[in-house]
Formats: structure tokens, sequence, C-alpha cells
């Protein structure tokens, strides 16, 4: 960019806008309203409300409570929910055999918040690491994690919470070419109208430790590898993440997302920028505790990064972020 002379600076006073709420309101390029969030909800099959430690503020909820959230989420003016579970221990085992429970903690969720609020959006993950006693996405035959039998399963769950209602599948696993599997299910099987919003640029982060005590995932390495990094991301590399997002929307993605938020949004505003496709963030569990983490020691304002941590990815060019902060954000946004 070149600059004007010097001479012409006295009128060139880019403060002049900035100097009135309402002329910044004016000129303001980018706006995060409710109908931005998808409110990340982890729910368990016990009853009520149990706080996850790693990350003050959040609960597990149960069934009966996920499905008062799906008002609240409606009343707030928020969309959509994503849902996780958290399952008991015991009842995991290698397979992710629970996964496609017809009858499990997930369907159950989904039905009561569709019955409860029908006009809310429901997204389920579409990923066994919830079900697996080793804690990984996927099956593992010969010490590794492998992709196609992984696929298998992964549309039987698929199938099960559309069936169950779910209007979002987010397969979250980052095995190859599940996407196109997954669509081709849902068309036989005249499930047409249910959406796919891949996880298409997922990295191997650090971020999601919380997640995994929110939804009691196993350490990694008791089986398998001790990390996500032979299926998910390398954090260097940014031309990847536009492979992998071209095969995804190749493949019948409806809607794709970045993940984790904050360190990618760089990822992010490539790949609006590229495919002008419908772009979501997903603000991890790490995301979500840092910032928790420095308010309550005093050291950030907490509604103030909230609100900002949320509106960059409005900036970046996302259509949406997937957020726990989403129902606090809503309310704040509303106030
Ligand atoms: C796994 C999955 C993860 C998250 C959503 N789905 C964790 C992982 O890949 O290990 C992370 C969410 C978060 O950190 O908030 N299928």
């Amino acid at each position: 960019m070149t600059l004007p002379p010097l001479a012409a600076y006295p009128a060139l006073r880019l403060r002049r806008p900035r100097q009135a709420d309402w002329s910044r309101r004016l000129v303001r390029e980018s706006v995060m309203t409710p109908a931005d969030l998808i409110w990340s909800m982890v729910v368990h099959e016990g009853e009520g409300r149990i706080p996850v430690a790693s990350m003050p503020g959040i609960e597990r909820l149960s069934v009966a409570e996920c499905a008062k959230a799906a008002v609240e989420a409606r009343d707030l003016g928020i969309p959509a929910i994503a849902v996780f579970p958290y399952i008991d221990g015991s009842t995991k085992d290698a397979a992710g055999s629970r996964a496609a429970d017809p009858d499990g903690v997930v369907s159950r969720a989904v039905r009561a918040m569709k019955a409860a609020a029908p006009e809310v959006g429901i997204m389920c993950d579409v990923a066994l690491d919830p079900f697996t006693d080793h804690g990984h996405d996927g099956l593992i035959v010969d010490g590794r994690i492998d992709n196609d039998s992984t696929i298998e399963k992964l549309v039987e769950q698929a199938l099960v919470q559309a069936r169950a209602g779910c209007d979002i599948l987010a397969p979250s696993d980052m095995m190859d070419g599940r996407v196109g599997i997954l669509r081709k299910a849902l068309e036989a099987e005249g499930f047409q109208d249910v959406m796919i919003m891949s996880y298409a640029a997922k990295y191997a982060s650090a971020f999601y430790g919380p997640y995994r005590d929110a939804i009691g995932s196993g350490k990694l390495g008791t089986l398998g590898p001790s990390d996500k990094k032979t299926y998910q991301q390398d954090p260097a590399n940014s031309d990847e993440a536009l492979r992998e997002v071209a095969l995804d929307i190749a493949e019948g993605a409806d809607m794709v997302m970045v993940k984790p938020g904050m360190p990618y949004l760089d990822i992010i505003q490539r790949v609006v920028e590229t495919f002008s496709m419908p772009t979501f963030a997903f603000q991890v569990s790490g995301e979500y505790a840092m910032i928790m983490a420095a308010a309550q020691n005093g050291w950030i304002d907490e509604e103030r990064a909230i609100l900002e941590s949320l509106g960059a990815f409005k900036r970046a060019g996302c259509a949406g972020v997937i957020s726990y902060f989403a129902p606090r954000a809503a309310k704040l946004l509303g106030a």
C-alpha cells in the first residue's frame, strides 16, 4: 500500500468515525448475532447437571435438561445445538459398539430436544471416540486406525442419529472418504434432507484437552497410537486444509468446519475465500477453558473476551461458530 503524501494527513483522520458509538456501529464491517451460534452441549446418561471441572460454567446435562436447554436456545434465538455424549466408561469397548445404539443417550437427547423445540436444529457428532475404550475415533486393526472399517461403523451410527431426528450430521473423525459414503447412505435410506457439516479441516490439537474430560474419553495409548496424528491434520499445514475441504465439498458436504477456531483463523479465511461455502469455526473446549481461566484470575474481562473471540470468526468470514459460550453470548448480544 502506498501512503498519501504527508501534507494530506491532517485531513485523513481515521479516528473520526470512531468517536461515537453511533458512528462506530454505522461503519462496522462484521456483526455477530445469536443466529450465528451453534450451542455445543454435553449430554450424560444420568439425572441432572454435572459440572465439568476443566470447563468452569459447563455442565453435562441429562436428557431432560437437554430438552429444557433446547427451549432456551429457541428463546435466545440460537438456531442449532451440537450434542456430544458422555458415556459410562464400563459400557465402552474397542469397537465403540454403543455408537449405533438406537436407544443410546444421543438418540434419546435428539428425540427429547426435537419434541421440546422442533424449530431448533440438532447436530450430532459422527465419531466413535465417546464410545471406544481406547479413546480413538476409529477402529484399531493391527495397532493402526483402520480407515474403511471405521467408515462402516460411522455409517451405522449416522443412520441411527438420522432416524432419531438429527438435522445435521457432523463427521468429526477425519477418515478419508467418509462424507461421500455417508451422503450415499443417507440418500439410500430416504434421508435426502439431512445435512452434512464436515469437520473438514480438523487439526491434531492440544486444545481438545478439556473436551476429553467433559465426555470422559479414555487416555490415548492404552490400545493403538498415543495421539490422533495419523488422522487429524498437522497444525503446521495450510494448503492441506484446502485439499481436505475440496474433497469434502466434492463428496457432498453442505457446510464445512475448521477446528479448533482461534489458532486457525488463517485457515478459516483461506477456506472462505477459496470455496465460498458456509464455513463454521469450532471454538473448542481448550479455547473456552483458556478464556475462563484467565477471567477467573482477573486477568481479562470475561464478557468482552467472549464476544471478541466470537466476533473474530465473523470477521474472518465464518457463517457461524460452534461454541460452549453460545447461551451466554446470545444473552450478551441480546442485552
Ligand atoms: C472427536 C471430537 C473431539 C472434539 C469434538 N469431536 C475431540 C478429538 O478429536 O479428540 C473436540 C471438541 C472440543 O474440544 O471442544 N470426535
